[in-house]
């Protein structure tokens, strides 16, 4: 049994020696140090030894265990030396070629003036709420004080859909959703999606977004609507930038307006600059429709218009990204040519 062990551990050295790669190297190591090697097999006849005998072999065997394991080792880190020698004077690698750079979108415009106007309400203590873009006849106008025979619900004007709804014409209908489920205080800004039937053409789509805003609280007047927008304002176009309320007429608000900012092309002022394309030489620019929430709004929903009063307010969001980054026609905000894009 002697002999044979150092046998193996000759052949087993010799195997070693001769490996000349990992794989030839890993055969060797399964020969004799493997689960089925020569060294288990000569182990597993160790029961036929006497008491005596049986610890000196069993120590003999740990030795040319640990001889061929060393071995197997030491020429395993010179193998793969070599192997990384080869490999570095064979393969090249070209430092000149160009690199793969990541593609990086970028958000929309559309996508930016809406977040960062967001922002400016979030500011100023307001939360974002939305509404369904496929709404009831009696959101989008009913609730709103828009009766059937008024000019806004001509055919012309909404697409209806089956069951008597509509694809809403207005984020109007977020504020009869919000005051239905909530109760004052509320100070909401929602934007999104709204459709008219109109064509399409340079300032007009089919599809375009608005936001729209409510604040409901005891004693809401006039004064805090004014100073609320004006500070979105002059947040939006610069703390220059001044406001005017025109007064105008929505049936769901009373009294109504339009607010004006000053011409951000001119300055506010078309005698210096006659040719000003942005207010047509006016000086002003017209952003949005505001008011007091109607008295009747305020009950259909279930707030007591004898205790809460609120302000409500609308406004285009293409017109906003249009002035802002100087893109004369709309179309251009729904092509998707990312030769456009690309630039925000
Ligand atoms: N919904 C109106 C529109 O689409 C905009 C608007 C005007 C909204 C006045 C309001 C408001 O909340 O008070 O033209």
């Amino acid at each position: 049994m002697k002999d044979d062990l150092l046998k193996i551990k000759e052949a087993g050295l010799a195997g070693v020696t001769a490996a000349n790669d990992l794989r030839t190297l890993d055969d060797v190591r399964v020969e004799f140090l493997g689960k089925k090697g020569s060294l288990s097999q000569i182990s597993r006849g160790m029961g036929s030894l006497s008491a005596e005998e049986r610890p000196i072999m069993g120590q003999m065997v740990n030795d040319v265990k640990d001889t061929l394991e060393a071995a197997v080792l030491a020429k395993k880190s010179e193998l793969s030396q070599k192997a990384m020698l080869e490999a570095l004077a064979t393969e090249t690698i070209d430092v000149t070629l160009p690199g793969i750079a990541p593609k990086i979108g970028n958000l929309h415009p559309m996508t930016i003036v809406t977040e960062e106007i967001c922002q400016i309400f979030i500011g100023m203590g307001y939360e974002i709420a939305q509404g369904p873009d496929i709404e009831t006849d009696y959101h989008n106008f009913e609730a709103l004080n828009i009766p059937a025979s008024h000019p806004a619900r001509d055919e012309q004007d909404t697409f209806y859909v089956e069951g008597g709804h509509v694809l809403r014409t207005q984020t109007s209908p977020v504020q009869i959703r919000k005051m239905e489920t909530s109760e004052p205080p509320i100070a909401i800004v929602a934007p999104g999606k709204v459709f008219r039937s109109d064509e399409v053409d340079a300032t007009h789509s089919p599809v375009f977004h608005q936001i729209e805003g409510l604040v409901v609280d005891k004693g809401i007047h006039m004064g805090h609507l004014k100073g609320a927008l004006t500070q979105f304002a002059q947040k939006v176009f610069g703390d220059d930038v001044r406001t005017r309320f025109r007064p105008h007429h929505f049936p769901f608000t009373e009294p109504s307006a339009e607010m004006d900012v000053s011409c951000f092309g001119c300055g506010g002022h078309p005698e210096k600059m006659p040719t000003c394309r942005l207010c047509k030489a006016e000086g002003w620019i017209e952003l949005l429709g505001c008011g007091m929430v109607h008295p009747k709004v305020l009950e259909r929903c279930g707030i007591d218009p004898n205790v809460y009063s609120g302000f409500a307010f609308g406004m285009g969001l293409e017109r906003i990204a249009m002035q802002r980054y100087n893109i004369d026609d709309m179309r251009l905000l729904f092509d998707n040519d990312m030769r456009f894009l690309r630039q925000f």
